[in-house]
């Protein structure tokens, strides 16, 4: 047997880690009721690869199927209803969410598209969106290139039952804009929302243009201008004689972190 000392040595080291922990932890939440910011990166890190290791599933798994045990089959809004839910009650997600979303419907219905275009699906969230405020015989293509958000968005829009009016591509923008004519019968392009990764607005902006899918009047709108922000897109778009540009102040989805949309109308 160790002596006692020993023994009180290191259970006081023990001790000492237990508090060490205990004020970080402490910090911690001082700083996420502060902090929107702070609470997406612990929502987002740390509880969310937790939850993963536990459950063996994926945060987007876990939305699908809190939609399929609770959204009506065949209603696009119930589905949107359900995903807002769970994104803002259980774990936050990268979504247009129900704020910016309304600013997005109300895009899409001035525009009346036929042909709309959309980069970053993700689970499929905005691609509902969108599709349910379709007119008959218009469509959406949607672009993704991580294969598990593409599995799960396939199976939310089915849910919604816009299938018939949504186009999943998967592959990288960049691989995609340049085959969208040929490989996809696209004339040109009414409407595209542009909400993939930030430092890829500017590039496929003008892959876009170089591809001539814009006509006059066809209308992008950005998504996340502020909040993760795109201020090279932004200073690109609105300097440039081609477009004009109007901004829709908002908030980050599911947060009160202030964010925004940028609409800007091509002139050709
Ligand atoms: C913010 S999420 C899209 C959210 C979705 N529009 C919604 O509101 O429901 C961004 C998505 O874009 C995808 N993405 C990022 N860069 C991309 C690229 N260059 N090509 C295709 N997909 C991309 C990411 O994998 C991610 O799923
Ligand atoms: C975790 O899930 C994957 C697929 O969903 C499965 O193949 C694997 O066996 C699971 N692992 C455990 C430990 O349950």
């Amino acid at each position: 047997m160790r002596p006692l000392h020993e023994m009180l040595e290191s259970s006081s080291v023990l001790l000492f880690i237990v508090f060490i922990l205990l004020f970080v932890l402490l910090v911690f939440v001082v700083l996420i009721r502060k902090n929107g910011t702070a609470a997406l990166i612990w929502n987002e890190i740390i509880r969310e690869k937790i939850t993963n290791f536990i459950m063996n599933q994926t945060k987007e798994q876990r939305i699908l199927n809190f939609v399929l045990q609770n959204a009506v089959r065949g209603d696009p809004c119930s589905v949107l209803d359900t995903i807002d839910k769970y994104c803002s009650q259980k774990e936050w997600a990268m979504n247009v969410g129900d704020e910016k979303g309304l600013i997005l419907d109300k895009t899409v219905e001035e525009v009346n598209p036929s042909v709309a275009l959309e980069l970053g699906t993700y689970c499929g969230y905005s691609a509902v969106r969108i599709a349910r405020l379709l007119k008959a015989g218009a469509y959406l293509l949607t672009v993704e290139f991580n294969p598990e958000f593409a599995a799960i968005a396939k199976q939310m829009i089915e849910f919604a039952g816009v299938q018939d009016k949504v186009k999943l591509l998967e592959g990288p923008s960049e691989e995609i804009i340049p085959q969208l004519k040929k490989k996809y019968e696209v004339d040109t392009l009414d409407f595209v929302f542009l909400d993939h990764w930030k430092d890829r607005y500017t590039p496929d902006t003008i892959l876009l243009q170089e591809c001539n899918l814009l006509r006059k009047g066809s209308v992008l709108l950005a998504d996340n201008i502020i909040f993760p922000g795109a201020p090279e897109f932004l200073n690109y778009i609105r300097n440039n004689p081609h477009f004009q540009c109007t901004n829709y102040p908002s908030h980050l989805e599911y947060m009160k972190v202030g964010d925004a949309m940028e609409k800007a109308v091509f002139l050709g």
